[in-house]
């Protein structure tokens, strides 16, 4: 068996505040490792277009319900970019605007829609070698995972980091806006009834506030190092 071959592959799990930087530490890793990168945010927030395009009443299991069976999300990867894809449609831009972040957190406070997201990520999961950020995955999704990862930053720098990244894509928004609408989806994801945004008790904590990505890029490919020798010793 060649030496590839032989290095187990592991899950890992990021978790975290909004927009503290997991889908970028996720992505940069997952080329790193050559492992599938799952953005379970995006799944979210594909729902919650959905509902808001369909006018869907969220108060109304039946009307939930009914809309989560017209449901299809998938991930293809279009010049090495991820591109969430909602019943054929690529979605990926519309999902990161400020009308659908506005929504999104009552909407995955939803427990049939987790439900429904929390068994397709365990599917997309299952053959190891993936690499999974959100708020429940080391909590719920997957407890099991060799690493888990718990992000954040400071909400001056994830406001700031946020509003440069709508800025590029052209999308002007008031820097007060998007820091109001990180907090409230904070306080809505971590009081939430249903798999609350909350460290895992083993999960390594990693305050990125004066971090560059590549400092933190560099800090993480230790760990999984450590934890893939680790997992080889004790085979
Ligand atoms: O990129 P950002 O951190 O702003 O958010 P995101 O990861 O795209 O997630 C958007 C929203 O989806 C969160 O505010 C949560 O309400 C919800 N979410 C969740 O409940 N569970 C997850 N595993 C991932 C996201």
């Amino acid at each position: 068996m060649s030496k590839k071959e032989s290095t187990p592959k592991i899950i890992i799990a990021i978790d975290g505040y909004s927009a503290c930087g997991k889908s970028t530490l996720a992505k940069d890793l997952s080329k790193k490792l050559g492992y599938a990168y799952i953005d379970t945010g995006a799944m979210y927030r594909a729902v919650t277009l959905y509902f808001l395009r369909n006018e869907i009443n969220i108060e109304s299991e039946a009307a939930v319900s009914s809309a989560l069976s017209k449901i299809n999300i998938d991930f293809i990867n279009v010049n090495g970019k991820n591109r969430t894809i909602l019943n054929g449609e690529d979605i990926e831009e519309e999902i990161r605007k400020m009308y659908v972040s506005q929504y999104v957190s009552p909407v995955a406070a939803i427990s049939a829609v987790r439900r429904l997201m929390v068994a397709q990520q365990q599917k997309m999961g299952e053959k190891k070698g993936v690499i999974l950020d959100g708020r429940d995955i080391g909590t719920v999704v997957f407890p099991n995972a060799v690493l888990k990862l718990f992000l954040t930053a400071s909400p001056e720098i994830r406001t700031q980091r946020r509003y440069d990244e709508l800025t590029q894509k052209g999308q002007v928004t008031d820097f007060e806006v998007i820091k109001s609408n990180l907090l409230e989806r904070d306080r809505i994801d971590s009081n939430r009834a249903d798999s609350p945004l909350k460290q895992a008790v083993d999960a390594v904590v990693i305050d990125n506030t004066n971090l560059s990505i590549k400092e933190q890029l560099r800090m993480v490919q230790v760990l999984v190092k450590e934890r893939i020798k680790t997992l080889k010793r004790n085979k």
